[in-house]
């Protein structure tokens, strides 16, 4: 969790002019958060808050968690979460049934017990709350994994799981849920700007250069094996994201 925290940490700075995706997929959560009661709203994995101007529009309460210090520093300097809270999605310090609805956006996928978050979620709603999520699935950066495989080397990115896996798991937890999914394709003019993206969302703890190898060579065959790839727009990078919204049964 530390190593996820300092990487999102250092990104903070310069994240709201880099993270497009980030911007564009809590953008398109609005028309989900149309239907929310207006209460207290808990944010999971804030970020930097830039999303909270729009946020405050669905509560009279917003409170604001992240693990690391640096975003919840950013957070803080907007003046408009009501609570901050230093904490992981896996353990909310906030009392059961306490919140009307959770937003989270693009932080699941980071978890590594996304069980515990969805159990978390279920805890801290009020019964009848509402929650809006979205998270990373499989088929997310296909076009990196597939270049490095071509290359003969196994990706050394992060696997991303089944849709309806993630939707089992908040089921499981005693959400009622409704699943959306849509991709959003970015593009480079290289191999290096790629480099460059996941780097600037702070994901670099993903390690784009397979362990233990290094040398021209190997990115040379990578960025050789991309390039079918390419597209009028350039080399593409592929996010597939599952919008989950829904609510805790009364
Ligand atoms: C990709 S950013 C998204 C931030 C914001 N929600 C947005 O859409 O711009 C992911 C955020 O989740 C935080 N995060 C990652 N794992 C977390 C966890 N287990 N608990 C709480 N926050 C976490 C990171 O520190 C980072 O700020």
């Amino acid at each position: 969790m530390s190593s996820i925290a300092s990487s999102f940490g250092k990104a903070a700075q310069r994240y709201e002019q880099s993270a497009r995706l980030q911007r564009e997929v809590a953008l398109d959560t609005l028309p989900m958060l149309k239907d929310v009661p207006v209460g207290t709203l808990l944010d999971l994995g804030c970020g930097p808050g830039w999303f909270h101007s729009h946020l405050s529009t669905w509560c009279n309460e917003l409170w604001a968690l992240d693990i690391s210090p640096q975003m919840l520093a950013k957070t803080q300097s907007q003046q408009i979460a009501t609570r901050l809270m230093l904490a992981s999605a896996e353990q909310i310090p906030v009392a059961a049934e306490s919140v009307d609805v959770v937003f989270s956006s693009l932080m699941l996928q980071w978890s590594s017990e996304p069980e515990q978050v969805f159990r978390e979620v279920y805890r801290v709603l009020k019964p009848g709350g509402k929650f809006v999520i979205t998270t990373l699935v499989n088929g997310s950066l296909d076009e990196f994994h597939r270049a490095w495989q071509h290359a003969g080397y196994q990706s050394p990115a992060l696997q991303f799981p089944e849709t309806a896996a993630v939707v089992q798991l908040a089921r499981a937890a005693g959400l009622t849920v409704k699943a959306q999914q849509k991709s959003y394709s970015w593009f480079f003019s290289d191999v290096f700007a790629v480099g460059r993206e996941f780097k600037q969302i702070g994901a670099n703890y993903v390690a784009i250069r397979p362990q233990g190898l290094s040398g021209k060579a190997r990115w040379q065959a990578f960025a050789h094996a991309y390039e079918p790839f390419r597209t009028a727009a350039g080399l593409p990078l592929t996010y597939q994201v599952l919008f989950l919204f829904g609510e805790k049964p009364r």
